[in-house]
């Protein structure tokens, strides 16, 4: 049996623009439900934006979508024009503007995420043809499902007509992640902190990268002793999905949706920093063109542009080199399911 296709609530606002069309994949699962309350709420656009919510979910979630759903109405939420519930991504995707690609299977104990590339490309697949044929020309996509990088080059490659611009990886998480550390490390305010940025893959290769940084305007490394960076900073950062999975027995959820809200709020309402997203590569840095790659990033007039013309130390070189290698061999093992 499939989820109801046709709209399950009535306007409830008073609001007068057009509402604008944000699509979720995976709207029952753990981060639907930490982001579609805060996205009803006004959290990406504020509260006067009023909103149409495309849920994207597999029959087999249908019950649960439809008790997010009736709660979602019960929250009784004045910017939330409609909600579509569907199985069918050319239902979810027509004319969307904003799309949060979550719906995936989360990786468990001991996996690594690209240990998750065969079960979850083939929804990237399926999913960026759909968007190439229905959604609105300016979409901004924004995978969240894992391994996110290359789901985000399969689904931008199936989807030709689109600009490659108009597609994302999060690496926000990572960003917010390095972001927490220093400032409890410098008992400071995570606002203080800017220039940090992300390079490379949502896995354990990423580079959360210090070398441009400032705290309160001063250079932030020379603050910090090597020892620490090396040995705590990074892997704390690295491998806190690991740890939340260890610690909650399920993958991170609300730091995840909060993430997501961040990433697709910056790119369209414009950063006032560097935020890190991973964007297909057009060159810069050396970075193979193409490759879903996480960049320092600004974002202004609903243009992610990438911090270019930066000095990259050997060091960093080495790290941005090794998360390099492993997309290519993330591209190599779902080559065959590319046009
Ligand atoms: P979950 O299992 O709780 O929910 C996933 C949902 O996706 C389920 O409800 C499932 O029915 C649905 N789904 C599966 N296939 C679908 C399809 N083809 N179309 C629509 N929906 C589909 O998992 P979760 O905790 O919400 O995590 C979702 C994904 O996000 C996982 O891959 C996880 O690893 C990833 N994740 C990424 C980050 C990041 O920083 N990039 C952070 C946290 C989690
Ligand atoms: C995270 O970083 O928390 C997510 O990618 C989930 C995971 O598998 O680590």
């Amino acid at each position: 049996m499939s989820v109801p296709s046709s709209a399950t609530i009535s306007p409830l606002s008073n609001v007068a623009d057009a509402p604008v069309t944000v699509a979720v994949t995976g709207a029952a699962g753990q981060i639907g439900y930490a982001l579609l309350f805060r996205l009803a709420a006004g959290a990406l656009l504020g509260p006067e934006r009023s909103i149409r919510l495309h849920l994207l979910e597999v029959p087999q979630a249908r019950a649960a979508l439809d008790g997010v759903i009736m709660e979602l109405e019960d929250a009784a939420f004045p910017a939330l024009q409609g909600i579509v519930a569907t199985d069918d991504p050319m239902v979810a995707f027509r004319d969307a503007e904003q799309v949060f690609l979550v719906g995936a299977r989360p990786r468990g104990p001991g996996m690594q995420r690209g240990d998750l590339l065969q079960a979850n490309a083939d929804i990237f697949r399926t999913q960026g043809r759909a968007l190439d044929a229905v959604a609105s020309r300016s979409v901004r996509v924004v995978v969240v499902g894992n391994p996110a990088n290359t789901n985000a080059l399969i689904a931008q490659r199936h989807a030709p007509s689109l600009d490659a611009s108009c597609f994302s990886a999060m690496t926000r998480l990572d960003h917010n992640r390095a972001l927490a550390q220093l400032a409890a490390k410098l008992r400071c305010g995570v606002a203080d902190i800017r220039r940090l940025c992300v390079w490379g893959n949502h896995s354990s290769t990423q580079y959360p990268d210090v070398s441009y940084a400032t705290v309160a305007g001063q250079p932030l490394a020379a603050q910090l002793e090597p020892a620490w960076l090396e040995q705590q900073f990074l892997p704390a950062v690295t491998e806190r999905g690991a740890a939340i999975i260890q610690a909650r027995g399920a993958s991170s959820a609300a730091s995840a949706a909060s993430a997501a809200i961040d990433h697709m709020r910056d790119w369209v309402l414009g950063s006032t920093d560097w935020v890190s997203m991973a964007l297909p590569a057009d060159g810069a840095y050396d970075i193979p063109e193409g490759l879903v790659y996480s960049f320092p990033v600004q974002c202004s007039d609903g243009q992610a542009s990438i911090v270019r013309e930066l000095d990259i130390s050997a060091a960093s070189r080495e790290r941005m080199d090794r998360s390099q290698d492993e997309l290519l061999q993330e591209l190599e093992a779902i080559r065959s399911l590319l046009p």
